[in-house]
């Protein structure tokens, strides 16, 4: 075991008053905290700071003015721009100042609906700087979606670009947004629309402006200088899958997030100032918001942002381009794009050919690394694989092997062990600890570590609801095990939560939209194994009495779903079935519809109410297949 990352660890346990107390030196307070933890303000209470100014102006006054601070890398568009930190701060004073000029200050929201682009973050951090409280929405969600958002956020402007592209698609944005604004019952004062060269968007009325005409026209205003906010008030709020179809606004607040995430970039990743770091995700996840934009720029490091795919932009390979030319000391990525690469690219010819540079460490998160991924590319790079846990709620990794503090012990199909600030329990139904190697409920002990979440926006009775199971403990929604090393294991989740691709979706929620669908009386959806993407969500649909040879069914189901939730959430099999296996009381056995779909052994349940029923499935989905 390290020495190091024990240490920290007894530290941040037995005091954490002074182990954050020290960590919060690394960020520049415009009034220092009065404390470091208090159970009725939180984090850092009576400090004030502005994380923008943390991230940019500071690094700038120190020196490090030419420094690359963000490498915008677009095998799409053929690009690749190097911003150093007086331009990132020029540009986000100028995105602060458009925004200024459209009213938005201290606590008003700014819903981002944009691709990969570095106006992206010069927007995010432009609010930041405003004390504006920024919402950024994945692009692969669909308008409704979306309107859902803007309805929870009430956001007074809105930023959007012409369109995103998706490997070789273009995807207009700006019809979406009109629909969505339609489908909302808020509506935003302005929206702003970046238009790129590939495809310009229609502006109509006096509620859209040009990005660029809106830039021009506050060219002489000054950048706003950024504004000192509370310790606990709100950085952003990300939606996130929550077990309805309503998703659940996860509150970033401005201090503990700073000093959470500064402390982790050292001691996890082992990137200080001068250092590149690339996680290869979107700003519309957790990731995109910790490890794309702030985390990097708050130790004055080098971040970049990649506007492509894992394969076919244009190959394989483009991974380790990205790595190798830039000179990428981290890397962060999902196990589903690793195995993207690898079913392409099976002998890693790519990889071998252009190697990984000056890369230390590839880091992993999102979903359950499989130990045949991991083995295969630490066996192809020679680097070592860290695989990681961690959740929109916290922010940041909870479980890993703190690399950085000389910790790299690993187990294949373990996500590591606890991270400083942050201790685990297995839990029984009842709330009591399993013995090690146990299953149970995966429980962190109350407080949680700086940066998580301590609300939920709007609903802070749903937030305290993940306290309320277990006494002392918040529940994660996981289930796994730690062994008797104290390698931590996730094995899954004790809710209708599926990883799809490193993209967290409620089955609950999908089943909403295809029980809505004309010709559906009674569904369920279950996350089926998929060998790229992890999971991927699969429908068992009865039809209502007179749609039973209705041959538009299934297609109807797919596209409602593509409709309402998003592209993203990848539906693509609908099972047209006789009836679903149920209890006698009538609950709907879904695991017994995992098993068949994954190809499990399976027994029929006593408790089930038409023992014909699941020998039926079998034969559809065999069926299917074999089709
Ligand atoms: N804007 C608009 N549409 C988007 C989008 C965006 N930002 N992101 C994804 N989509 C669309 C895709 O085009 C695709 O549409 P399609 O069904 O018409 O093909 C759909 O949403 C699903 O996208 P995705 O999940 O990305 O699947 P894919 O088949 O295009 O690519 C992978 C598969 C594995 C290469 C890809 O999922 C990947 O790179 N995953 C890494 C995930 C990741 O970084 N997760 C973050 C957590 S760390
Ligand atoms: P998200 O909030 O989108 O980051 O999703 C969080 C969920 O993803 C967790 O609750 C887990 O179920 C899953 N997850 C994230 N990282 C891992 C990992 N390393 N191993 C297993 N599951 C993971």
């Amino acid at each position: 075991m390290s020495e190091a990352y024990n240490r920290a660890w007894q530290a941040s346990i037995a005091d954490p008053q002074t182990f954050w107390g020290d960590a919060a030196k690394a960020i520049d307070w415009t009034t220092p905290p009065s404390a470091t933890f208090n159970d009725a303000e939180g984090w850092f209470p009576g400090g004030t700071l502005n994380t923008c100014a943390n991230c940019l102006d500071r690094h700038v006054a120190a020196g490090r003015r030419d420094a690359v601070a963000l490498i915008h890398d677009s095998p799409v568009t053929d690009t690749v721009r190097r911003i150093t930190y007086t331009e990132l701060l020029h540009e986000t004073g100028r995105t602060a100042a458009m925004l200024a000029a459209l009213g938005v200050g201290k606590g008003d929201r700014v819903i981002l609906y944009m691709p990969m682009i570095p106006e992206t973050v010069f927007a995010m951090l432009a609010c930041a700087r405003l004390g504006a409280i920024h919402s950024v929405v994945f692009g692969g969600f669909a308008p409704l979606e979306l309107a859902k958002r803007i309805d929870d956020a009430t956001p007074k402007v809105l930023l959007t670009a012409s369109c995103g592209i998706e490997g070789a698609r273009t995807i207009a944005y700006k019809p979406m947004v009109d629909e969505a604004l339609t489908l909302a019952h808020h509506q935003v004062e302005r929206v702003v629309v970046f238009q790129r060269d590939r495809l310009h968007a229609d502006l109509a009325g006096s509620r859209d402006i040009d990005w660029d005409h809106l830039r021009a026209a506050t060219a002489a205003d000054p950048a706003p200088a950024p504004v000192p906010v509370a310790s606990a008030d709100p950085l952003y709020i990300l939606y996130t899958s929550g077990t309805t179809g309503t998703p659940k606004g996860v509150v970033r607040e401005n201090g503990g997030h700073a000093v959470a995430l500064a402390w982790s970039m050292r001691n996890i990743y082992g990137i200080d100032a001068g250092d590149v770091f690339w996680a290869a995700s979107d700003v519309g996840w957790v990731v995109g918001h910790s490890y794309i934009v702030y985390a990097p720029l708050l130790v004055g490091a080098t971040t970049v942002l990649f506007e492509g795919k894992p394969v076919g932009t244009p190959d394989p390979g483009t991974f380790w381009r990205v790595i190798a030319r830039h000179g990428v000391k981290t890397f962060f990525t999902a196990p589903t794009a690793i195995r993207a690469i690898r079913k392409e690219d099976p002998d890693a010819t790519f990889l071998t050919e252009i190697g990984t540079g000056q890369c230390q460490a590839v880091f992993l998160a999102g979903e359950r690394a499989d130990p045949d991924t991991i083995g295969w590319l630490e066996d192809k790079s020679g680097l070592p694989v860290i695989d990681h846990w961690w959740q929109t709620e916290l922010g940041w990794p909870a479980i890993a092997s703190c690399f950085a503090l000389g910790d790299l012990r690993r187990k294949r199909g373990s996500a590591g062990f606890p991270v400083p600030g942050y201790a685990f329990a297995i839990l029984d139904e009842g709330g009591q600890p399993v013995p090690a190697g146990h299953s149970g409920a995966v429980a962190i002990k109350a407080p949680l570590a700086p940066g998580a979440f301590r609300t939920l926006w709007n609903n802070h009775a749903g937030y305290a609801k993940n306290f309320a199971t277990f006494d002392g403990y918040y529940e994660t929604g996981d289930a796994g095990f730690i062994d008797d090393e104290g390698f931590v294991h996730i094995m899954g989740r004790t809710d209708d939560i599926i990883n799809v691709a490193g993209h967290r979706l409620s089955t609950g929620q999908i089943e909403q939209i295809v029980a809505s669908v004309d010709g559906v009386a009674e569904c369920a959806v279950i996350g089926g194994d998929d060998a790229v993407k992890g999971m991927v969500p699969i429908a068992f649909v009865v039809a209502r009495a007179g749609f039973d040879a209705d041959d538009t069914l299934e297609r109807r189901v797919i596209a409602a779903v593509r409709a309402e939730l998003g592209a993203v959430a990848a539906l693509k099999t609908a099972y047209i079935a006789a009836g679903l296996p149920k209890t006698r009381s009538g609950k709907i056995l879904r695991n017994l519809l995992r098993k068949i779909v994954n190809g499990e052994e399976w027994t029929t349940p006593p408790t089930i109410d038409d023992p014909a029923v699941p020998a039926a499935l079998q034969t559809l989905v065999h069926r299917h297949e074999v089709a």
